[in-house]
């Protein structure tokens, strides 16, 4: 599968800082080389009826097999596109690995914790017969005719034969979902607006470039285009607690050294989507970050570097994108437990 040409063994290089003694203007040279800023979704965009009828059919929890179940129910506004449930639970009742968040998702080569799904498109439609709990994936069709949406496929997709299908369905949602950007005071400061970080989000934005989070963690997404071993200095569940020790792409390929190794998550609105890694085993973003230091790269913070790379990655938070919502008329509620903010 081409997604799996992204893992990466290689010893990973970085680019370092001369400690201490860095002007604002090498920081920001160095970041452009090794990050890059994002924009927010236009309106043209967000109005393009593809996105539209995308919108809708994220949100509308009776295009599942219980008529409970949206993309949004994993994937909700509270917790930035993604879910406080370590893991969440289909429409089947079965339980999930870690939802991850639908921001900035589409822009990434392969998709999931284990780069599995080539293509927004491809995912949405795994989710017919997944996380939606149909048998198979034509099942969904005669719900959404059921539910008024042949002429907003007929209005997407105008001159095909055959408007509302299963491959519509995939396209839709992943051009709405390509409109789910949050550019963030990061994006800002790339740009130019020197105050638009802290002191000390610079200062933790040079701890993650000399430590070496950036070996794995880079682009505009600070992540999302490798995969690399969960557990490189020692093994993580010695540290996360985890109980269910996932073989990670091993489950895929069935090949040994392929074992334990994960996608590189998009840091994009990470302090806003705890808890943390594949199963949700970590709530707090200090601890994720002290465990990252010691199994990826061997190293043990003190206390002061790792409230600085916190305080920068919270620099990566952007605001909710407008059209993040259920749109008017589509029943969507929050899955139970789950406290609206
Ligand atoms: C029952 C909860 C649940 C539902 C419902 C659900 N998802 Fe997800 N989603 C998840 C989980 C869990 C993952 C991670 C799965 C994995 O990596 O194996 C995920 C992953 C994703 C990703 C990949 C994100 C990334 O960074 O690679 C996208 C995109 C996504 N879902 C979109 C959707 C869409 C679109 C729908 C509706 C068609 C949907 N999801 C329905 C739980 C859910
Ligand atoms: C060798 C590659 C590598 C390095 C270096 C690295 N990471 Fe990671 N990071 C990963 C992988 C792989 C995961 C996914 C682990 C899993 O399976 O849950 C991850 C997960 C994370 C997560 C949790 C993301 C989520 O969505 O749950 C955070 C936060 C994080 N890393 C931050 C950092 C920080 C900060 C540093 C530097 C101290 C760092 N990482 C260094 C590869 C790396």
């Amino acid at each position: 599968m081409k997604s799996f040409g992204l893992k990466t063994l290689a010893a990973i290089a970085t680019l370092s800082l001369a400690a201490g003694s860095v002007t604002a203007n090498e920081l920001r040279t160095t970041a452009k080389s090794l990050f890059g800023s994002v924009t927010a979704a236009s309106k043209k965009e967000i109005n393009d009826p593809k996105a539209l009828l995308g919108q809708a059919l994220f949100w509308d929890m009776r295009l599942s097999s219980n008529g409970k179940v949206a993309c949004a129910s994993c994937h909700y506004q509270e917790n930035w596109g993604s879910d406080e449930r370590p893991r969440s639970i289909n429409a089947r009742g079965g339980r999930t690995l870690q939802s991850q968040t639908v921001f900035h998702s589409q822009d990434t080569p392969g998709l999931r914790w284990l780069a599995d799904r080539a293509s927004g498109a491809a995912q949405a439609m795994g989710s017919i017969t997944g996380s939606m709990g149909f048998a198979k994936r034509e099942d969904i069709l005669p719900v959404m005719e059921k539910f008024g949406y042949v002429e907003q496929f007929q209005k997407a997709f105008p001159g095909e034969a055959t408007p509302m299908s299963v491959e519509n369905y995939g396209k839709a949602l992943e051009i709405y979902q390509r409109t789910l950007r949050t550019p963030a005071p990061f994006d800002k400061w790339l740009n130019g607006d020197d105050k638009a970080l802290t002191a000390v989000q610079k200062k933790g934005l040079e701890n993650f470039i000399n430590v070496g989070c950036v070996g794995c963690h880079r682009g505009s997404l600070l992540g999302g285009d490798m995969l690399q071993r969960f557990g490189i200095a020692d093994n993580y569940w010695s540290h996360t607690g985890s109980t269910d020790i996932d073989s990670g792409l091993m489950k895929n390929t069935g090949k040994e050294e392929d074992r334990f190794f994960f996608r590189v998550p998009l840091l994009r609105n990470i302090a806003k989507t705890q808890p943390y890694f594949h199963d949700g085993s970590v709530a707090d973003l200090k601890k994720a970050t002290d465990i990252m230091a010691k199994v990826q790269l061997g190293q043990t913070l003190d206390d002061n570097t790792l409230n600085e790379l916190v305080a920068f990655m919270e620099s990566l938070t952007g605001n909710i994108p407008v059209n993040f919502v259920a749109p008017a008329g589509i029943p969507f509620e929050l899955p139970e437990g789950v406290k609206k903010k």
